[in-house]
């Protein structure tokens, strides 16, 4: 089989239109904030794989080995014969779940979920070469807008890999759960991969990598605002920030003004003044504990059965069913 016409319920201009909303409020916000979703363009999408594989960031190495040697107890406990992969990137870990599905026999559709067409068709062409058996319906979309444009599918395993999870605030990570669990029925499950609390200088070097990527990678929504809105963001004028959060457990990334500037932003029609040394937020990054997260489900319908870690205990696996 092969990769089917990709479904795309954000396209372009609903993508800048929102861009530029959020844009707005987000610059007019004290302090200034912008979502994460929009460090994704296909650079961005680039510069995050590039971040997977420093040395500083942990996590993708420790949730592969985890699914290295959990995959097939995965396939054998959900039986599922569709895998949807939320913000779903590369599919690289994915791959690993594939091919213990499809070892178990079960395994017919794929449906990566991401808001990069451009990574999501390199990935979704990659897996469907590797599982020539498998339809693969990738699908673009926002997924705290658009999870309920999934395309029906039997038996489904929905895994949310990465920790993405922790780039949403609490507020919206309910509403987030709440349309996962909206999305399964008896007999399907949740895959959630999750980065957990440790010390604070790991967490912090994690995202302040010492070649510098991540920095270009938070530096590349300021690119991507130049490009859409049409504004003037000189990204040598502002700094990468990484600070870890200890009453929130989360690590905050920023984008610090190096000196008093004035921004335009002529597609809005507005000029954003910084003042030397202001600081933006760009993202946030929860991190978890058992506990934290067998509530969260719990207050959205969905009940952990399974818990997962590395050796050293740095990332969780969790694996979750309809309550
Ligand atoms: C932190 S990366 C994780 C990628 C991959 N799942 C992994 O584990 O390495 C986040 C992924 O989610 C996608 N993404 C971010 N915000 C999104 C949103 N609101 N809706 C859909 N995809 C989103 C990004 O394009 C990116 O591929």
């Amino acid at each position: 089989m092969s990769v089917s016409e990709i479904a795309v319920h954000l396209d372009p201009g609903g993508l800048v239109h929102q861009l530029a909303g959020d844009v707005r409020t987000g610059l007019g916000s004290t302090p200034k904030v912008l979502p994460p979703k929009y460090f994704y363009d296909a650079r961005g999408s680039e510069l995050f794989d590039e971040i997977t594989r420093l040395e500083e960031y942990y996590p993708t190495r420790a949730e592969s080995q985890i699914l290295h040697h959990r995959a097939a107890q995965v396939a054998s406990l959900t039986g599922a014969r569709t895998l949807v992969e939320i913000g779903s990137g590369t599919s690289e870990k994915t791959r690993l779940l594939l091919r213990a599905l499809s070892a178990a026999g079960t395994l017919q559709q794929f449906i990566p979920f991401d808001v990069d067409p451009v990574v999501l068709q390199g990935a979704s062409a990659a897996v469907a070469a590797e599982f020539p058996g498998v339809k693969v319906s990738p699908v673009v979309g926002d997924f705290e807008r658009h999870l309920d444009k999934l395309p029906a599918s039997p038996r489904r395993l929905m895994a949310f890999l990465g920790s993405t999870i922790g780039n949403l605030a609490p507020r919206q990570r309910a509403e987030f759960l709440t349309d996962v669990r909206r999305g399964l029925v008896t007999g399907d499950a949740f895959l959630l991969g999750l980065d957990l609390v440790k010390s604070p200088e790991r967490l912090v070097a994690a995202y302040d990598d010492s070649r510098g990527v991540t920095a270009e990678f938070n530096k590349n929504v300021l690119a991507v605002i130049n490009r859409q809105l049409d504004a003037d963001f000189n990204l040598a004028a502002f700094e990468h920030v990484a600070r870890w959060d200890r009453e929130q457990e989360w690590i905050e990334m920023r984008l610090r003004s190096v000196r008093d500037q004035t921004v335009r932003i002529s597609a809005l029609d507005l000029d954003v003044a910084f003042g030397a040394g202001e600081e933006m937020r760009t993202e946030i990054s929860a991190k978890f504990s058992h506990a934290r997260i067998s509530e969260e489900l719990a207050a959205a319908g969905l009940r952990l059965t399974h818990w997962w870690t590395d050796p050293v205990g740095d990332f969780a696996l969790t694996l979750s069913e309809p309550a």
